[in-house]
């Protein structure tokens, strides 16, 4: 659904992110792994055209969408849960969650949908999101990409400052939006997490893929994280 091909990005001069190919299908959970720098945001970042790419295409569902800009992937079915989740502090959750409505495309996720996903979301639709916690920020950004109904699902460091029980929560949620028909690249810095439930994994090392595949053991994963 999903293929990328030889590609690169960055900053500037900055070669964050060389060569990268991978692909998504239908249903799937792919991981991309890495330590702090690696390219994972840049990756993300690009997939959604928040940043230009420099080489190298991105084709979903049949079309190159390399050159679109964001909303037009977002259109087709591209949506980013951003690194620090990037919620409207000062609107109320559900006004959050109505700016992700304004790029719905047809699908089974609502606002009704969303909230039976992540009740407590529900309970607290009329408050602040600058006054919830982190987890709950985290549903709502999650529940804010999920009511455009997105055919793929970027999540950028979902667990990124919280407990484990609320991580554990937030990706208690995910067979559930497989269920409905998205599939789901995402970011993680915790390696356990990824691997828990991830069909396959993309390493990256300093901007570059280190590994690719799965049924990999510890040491393997170690060595390509670490680039030791
Ligand atoms: N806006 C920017 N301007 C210049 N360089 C940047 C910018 N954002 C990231 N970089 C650099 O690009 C490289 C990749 O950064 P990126 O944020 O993609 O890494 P990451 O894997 O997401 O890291 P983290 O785990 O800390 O979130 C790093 O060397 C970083 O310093
Ligand atoms: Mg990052």
């Amino acid at each position: 659904m999903l293929e990328i091909t030889d590609l690169s990005a960055g900053y500037g001069q900055v070669n964050a992110l060389r060569g990268i190919s991978l692909s998504i299908s239908d249903g799937e959970i792919l991981a991309v792994i890495g330590a702090n720098g690696a390219g994972k945001t840049t990756l993300l970042k690009t997939i959604a055209g928040q940043l230009p790419a420099k080489s190298g295409r991105i084709m979903f569902d049949g079309a190159d969408v390399t050159r679109l800009p964001t909303f037009e992937r977002a259109r087709q079915g591209i949506i980013l849960v951003p690194e620090g989740r990037r919620l409207f502090k000062s609107l109320t959750v559900e006004e959050n969650l109505q700016v992700g409505l304004s790029a719905k495309r047809p699908g089974p996720w609502s606002l009704a949908s969303v909230y039976e996903l992540f009740p407590l979301v529900a309970d607290r639709r009329h408050r602040r999101a600058g006054d919830m916690s982190g987890g709950e920020q985290q549903a709502t950004a999650i529940a804010r990409a999920l009511v455009a109904n997105p055919k793929v699902l970027l999540l950028d460091e979902v667990s990124l400052g919280l407990a484990p029980a609320i991580i554990a929560d937030l990706y208690a949620s995910l067979p559930t939006i497989l269920a409905h028909g998205t599939s789901i690249l995402l970011v993680e810095q915790d390696v356990a997490q990824a691997l828990k439930v991830a069909d396959e994994v993309h390493c990256l090392l300093q901007g570059s893929t280190s590994l690719t595949g799965a049924g990999f053991e510890m040491p393997e994963i170690s060595r390509a994280y670490f680039g030791s």
